[in-house]
């Protein structure tokens, strides 16, 4: 039995006391164990404060991203092993938008879940094909390519990873993807899971994201191969966000 996890990423917002309201909101609501792992992704400069917050609280810590080099001259970046320090368990790897944005290859993201691996860290591998990839029949290959390389220099089992099949064109947009797509995707990344990592494949959690909202959450969370869901825009609000996770419960 896979439990769901639902995660909120919040991206570029939120200050350190506008994260701080959310998370007292956040940690009203979830008093009581909902039956679904909740991860929050805050900006790094509210890690620590939320990570102080979160204490005993079953509400995870992520981060949106990190360098893999352990310490180095890279201005601007901050490393696996620094997050992993301020009691982070989740790392989001090769986001759309840092693929996108900041000219991210499938090598770095690759480097990115090793390192995350090593520090003992959960990576969560974000994959997803564009809208022309889309239409030109050419999805399944896009993501196939993601999780070949974003895989490949891991070695051993992958304690924690999880995949995001979060298709590019439906990030951010209001589009969603159709349900019975998202189910295809993640039943085809199981399969491809099963065959790299044998019977730890099987565990190994598939969220759909891509304009994930309140009103939508149920139709993806109750797919037999979508194992939760990572939330953007909709997840700045905690009462919007803790109604998707509610939508999570089995
Ligand atoms: P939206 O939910 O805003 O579409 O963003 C999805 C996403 O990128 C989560 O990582």
């Amino acid at each position: 039995m896979r439990i769901p996890i639902v995660a909120a990423n919040w991206k570029m917002h939120k200050t350190v006391p506008e994260a701080r309201a959310y998370l007292e909101r956040l940690i009203g609501l979830a008093g009581r164990d909902p039956g679904v792992e909740v991860v929050v992704f805050p900006s790094f400069t509210a890690l620590p404060a939320a990570a102080a917050l979160l204490e005993g609280v079953p509400v995870g810590l992520g981060a949106q991203d990190a360098h893999p080099e352990p310490a180095g001259a890279y201005t601007g970046a901050v490393s696996v092993a620094q997050v992993a320090d301020l009691g982070v368990r989740y790392v989001l790897c090769g986001h759309s938008e840092r693929r996108k944005l900041f000219g991210e290859d499938d090598a770095l993201v690759g480097r990115k879940v090793r390192a995350a691996l090593e520090y003992g860290l959960a990576p969560i591998l974000c994959v997803g094909e564009a809208l022309e990839e889309r239409r030109a029949g050419r999805a399944w290959e896009a993501v196939d390519r993601q999780l070949d390389r974003g895989l490949g220099p891991v070695e051993g089992d992958p304690d924690g990873l999880v995949i995001a099949y979060e298709p590019v064109w439906a990030i951010g947009t209001g589009v969603a993807a159709q349900p019975a797509d998202a189910q295809e995707m993640a039943d085809r990344i199981r399969r491809w899971l099963r065959e790299r990592f044998g019977a730890v494949g099987d565990a190994i959690r598939v969220q759909y994201g891509g304009s994930v909202k309140p009103d939508n959450a149920r139709e993806f969370l109750s797919l037999p191969d979508v194992d939760g869901a990572l939330v953007g825009g909709a997840s700045l609000d905690p009462d919007a966000f803790w109604a998707i996770v509610q939508s999570a419960r089995r």
